[in-house]
């Protein structure tokens, strides 16, 4: 059974926007539930700590700490908030605090980061009462960025521009999408190339609203779903239905490094329009093929080098009004049209991105085609789509 929409319900409408309110901070937030694990981190928290942030959700915070420590001077927790008290001890955070314990905590801390140089942190841990009980129930960290640190604070708004750009899209994104054709061929083509491998394992990245997620799982097979984006999350999980759901993973996540997955455990990897829009798309396509294994299939969508926004816009906008549906899907329309000049500025950008170790010279449909023959996987093919702007490279890992 499909969930409710919240925003019919303004108590948990309410608990949207406190999610949000957290998401969308400037300051990178983690949330420590009591038993020391990660319970969440932010948009701005990916952007400062990069890959170290990788596969920590749902991790014990200690594997977080290692990631980090050696870039790290200085104390990560500060040392009286509850938990480096508590996790020096192995020990779970106890419910009733000492009145000692229920303020605020403050370090200073510097981290090296590969992205950004040093960054002075100061780092803030605040208890976090459960509602109901008054007791403990974990803590928010916080960590307030030095303000003359302008390169960081820069790409965090970058960040969150992004995040704000998949919120107007993912609404309209399910109801126009499905209309279009060769949206519809390109899903497709994906779900029977997965379908020639019988039942079959597969790893959806950047899996987005999970429409092809979802024909996969109803086509029989068992997906783990990438996706970090917190809008696309939201309408993915309104559509998920019970009976699929035990052959669903969803990993809320970047697909850049996904530790916790084994080598080779996957027979197919599927990225339908995924990789442009992804910070290091070279990192997340050798993490598709390390998962991928020997005799498994590749399946990847990508702008080709000649995409043209206003072309495939047209083609989109022509064949709504063909079906007579421009009316009815009007504001869904124009949430497309508002961000479809971002993606396009996205695909250009991601297409520039050069990696001489696997000497790929843009990252490109034309480009991934190329890397797959060069690594000698077999039965390579490129077949056009979205009326010629982007193109499905298929290939078998050798
Ligand atoms: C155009 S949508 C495609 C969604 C889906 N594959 C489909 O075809 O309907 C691109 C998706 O890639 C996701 N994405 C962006 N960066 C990512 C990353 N680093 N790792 C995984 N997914 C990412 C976005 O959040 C977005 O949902």
């Amino acid at each position: 059974m499909n969930s409710p929409d919240p925003c019919s319900n303004p108590k948990e409408m309410a608990a949207v926007n406190v999610e949000k309110a957290f998401f969308y901070s400037t300051s990178p937030k983690i949330i420590l539930g009591q038993s020391g694990k990660m319970a969440d981190k932010n948009a701005a928290c990916d952007q400062l700590f990069g890959k170290d942030t990788a596969g920590c959700k749902g991790q014990h915070f200690k594997y977080f700490i290692d990631r980090i420590r050696p870039r790290c001077s200085g104390p990560i927790l500060p040392p009286n908030g509850v938990f480096r008290r508590h996790l020096c001890n192995d020990i779970v955070v106890p419910s009733d605090l000492s009145s000692s314990e229920l303020r605020p905590a403050i370090t200073g801390l510097d981290y090296d980061s590969p992205a950004f140089g040093l960054v002075r942190l100061r780092v803030i841990e605040i208890p976090n009462i459960h509602p109901t009980t008054g007791r403990c129930a974990g803590s928010l960290l916080s960590f307030e960025i030095d303000p003359s640190l302008e390169e960081i604070r820069n790409a965090i708004d970058k960040r969150l521009a992004h995040e704000l750009m998949w919120e107007v899209y993912a609404t309209s994104y399910d109801r126009i999408l499905p209309h279009l054709p060769f949206y519809t061929e390109c899903v497709d083509r994906h779900l029977n190339a997965v379908n020639q491998l019988g039942k079959a394992t597969v790893l959806d990245v950047g899996s987005g609203t999970g429409i092809a997620t979802e024909m996969m799982l109803r086509a029989g097979h068992r997906v783990t779903a990438v996706e970090p984006n917190r809008a696309m999350l939201r309408s993915f999980h309104l559509k998920q239905s019970e009976d699929v759901r035990d052959r669903l993973r969803i990993i809320e996540d970047t697909a850049e490094e996904l530790p916790h997955l084994d080598t080779e455990s996957f027979d197919v990897v599927t990225v339908l329009l995924a990789f442009f829009d992804m910070q290091d798309p070279h990192s997340a396509l050798s993490e598709a093929k390390r998962l991928l294994t020997s005799g498994g299939t590749l399946i990847v969508t990508e702008p080709s080098l000649n995409f043209n926004v206003e072309h495939l816009m047209k083609v989109a906008e022509d064949s709504l009004k063909e079906q007579g549906l421009l009316r009815s899907l009007f504001e869904d329309w124009k949430n497309i049209q508002s961000v479809a000049p971002i993606i396009s500025n996205t695909i250009r950008k991601t297409q520039s991105h050069t990696n001489p170790r696997n000497r790929m010279q843009a990252f490109t449909a034309e480009s991934i085609h190329e890397n797959l023959i060069d690594e000698g996987y077999a039965d390579v093919v490129f077949t056009p789509s979205h009326a010629g702007n982007c193109a499905t490279v298929i290939g078998v890992k050798p």
